[in-house]
């Protein structure tokens, strides 16, 4: 049994109940006759606390050579202490030591910065705030893979290797440059995107979805950008921009309901790191339907609070920059916002040309804080509109043929969109930087281990 089910249960603990576990120090106070050693087992961000009583256990078992980090294995008695901060205690039997650290373990009681961390990734999952977010990262991809699976859409594994670039925006990361005498014999990429590969299985399947690693050579030294993310793409046939920007909608709030059920611990952790905030803020979202706003309307919204801008020269057409999606979300709707129907020059090839000729059928999701989480659109349907888009935008059509012969076999409109996996991990847990809520951050510039 691990420590997250006794949490789980602790309505109908018993008192006296036998309990064996093995985990890791996190403190170990107390004198030569009374001990308390906070041990966790990897299984919720809560610790159970260990009683180590009388002077000869604690020197049977060494119980002053622990240190921080040190690995044990411990059998008890459970007793309950209604009283106290923690439900309940374990009173030790047995206490094994298993591998005593080293004293240069890194990780000590004393305050550690995010940054420190940073420099530390193959240790920093063992403080109790990544412990919480990796738990609550895992939640939220099974989560993700239930509200599809229940849904009866097909899981499709995209290539990640792939000869397009998907968006068109020339960010790739290249696995072979075209020389003859690599592998490939031919240009090849580590993929941007599943979603051309989703769109052709859309159109057999109807609901499909794509939830793997996403590769982009994006120049950009922020807080909300990685050079190897997750990506979520589903892709629906039959379906227009209003209905999936609804499923987005409903995804994210399902997905998100299941995870602060499940990862109740965790999520309070968090929230109370954060003076309570996250809670509060999630819960709202919960509680009301998205707003949409239409591109248009978003760009008179900002002529009108320019001066709150550092990127004042506010157009149609100009490409929202992280302060304008974050005005938006934070100021205006004080939530997460669909904006809508975007002027074609800024968005890729591929996305359906309204009759305005002037703006595509897009939406792009936005939360306070973050920015864009989800980007998606409703397809372009016509062969003659793809491949005159392709040429306006001096994107050789050669490689993407395929991609438009689908058009040809018995198509069928479909739309989609990609969700942020981290993207969404940092609204959840309401962590700032992107880098810490990924076991292993790969950014430009930096590929730690
Ligand atoms: O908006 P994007 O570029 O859309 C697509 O890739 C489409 N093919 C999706 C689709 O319609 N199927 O990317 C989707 C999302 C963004 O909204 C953002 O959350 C995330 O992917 N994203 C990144 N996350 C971390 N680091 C980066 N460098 C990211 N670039 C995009
Ligand atoms: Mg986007």
């Amino acid at each position: 049994m691990t420590v997250k089910q006794l949490f789980d249960k602790q309505d109908n603990l018993k008192n006296d109940q036998k309990f064996a576990f093995e985990g890791w120090v996190i403190s170990n106070r107390g004198n030569n006759k009374l001990r308390f050693l906070v041990v966790n087992d990897g299984s919720t961000v809560n610790n159970l606390q260990v009683v180590v009583k009388g002077e000869e256990a604690n020197e049977k078992f060494k119980i002053d050579d622990i240190n921080l980090g040190t690995s044990i294995k411990i059998e008890g008695i459970l007793k309950l202490t209604p009283e106290a901060k923690q439900p309940f205690e374990l009173v030790a039997d047995q206490v094994q030591i298993i591998n005593l650290a080293d004293n240069d373990f890194p990780i000590q009681k004393k305050e550690i910065t995010l940054d420190f961390l940073r420099e530390i990734p193959h240790l920093r999952a063992k403080t109790a705030i990544f412990k919480a977010v990796m738990l609550v990262r895992s939640r939220l991809m099974l989560e993700i893979h239930n509200y599809f699976q229940e849904r009866g859409f097909l899981n499709i594994s995209a290539p990640i290797i792939t000869s397009n670039d998907g968006e068109g925006a020339g960010e790739t990361l290249i696995v072979n440059d075209g020389s003859k005498d690599l592998f490939f014999k031919q240009k090849a990429f580590l993929g941007v995107t599943g979603q051309l590969h989703a769109e052709a299985y859309a159109q057999v399947f109807k609901k499909v979805y794509t939830f793997a690693p996403t590769f982009r050579a994006e120049n950009s030294h922020t807080s909300r950008h990685l050079a190897e993310f997750w990506m979520m793409e589903p892709e629906v046939a039959f379906c227009n921009l209003k209905e999936i920007i609804h499923l987005a909608d409903d995804m994210l709030k399902a997905v998100i309901k299941n995870t602060i059920k499940k990862q109740a611990a965790e999520i309070k952790y968090l929230d109370e790191l954060q003076g309570g905030n996250l809670l509060d803020t999630l819960d709202k979202f919960l509680s009301k339907d998205l707003t949409i706003l239409e591109y248009k309307k978003a760009i008179e919204i900002l002529k009108e609070n320019k001066k709150e801008f550092e990127e004042q020269n506010i157009y149609f057409g100009l490409d929202l920059a992280s302060e304008h999606e974050k005005f938006l979300a934070e100021k205006i709707v004080k939530g997460p916002v669909a904006i809508t129907n975007f002027p074609k020059e800024i968005k890729a090839f591929y996305m359906y040309q309204n009759k305005d000729k002037k703006t595509v059928a897009a939406f792009d999701l936005l939360a306070p804080g973050i920015g864009e989480i989800i980007g998606g659109s409703q397809r372009e349907e016509s062969y003659d509109k793809l491949a005159k888009r392709l040429a306006e935008l001096k994107i050789n059509q050669e490689p993407l043929q395929w991609y438009l012969d689908l058009r040809r076999f018995g198509y069928v409109g479909s739309s989609g969109f990609g969700l942020g996996f981290e993207r969404l991990v940092m609204y959840v847990t309401g962590i700032s930087n992107i880098r810490d809520v990924i076991p292993f951050p790969r950014v430009a510039g930096s590929i730690k281990m």
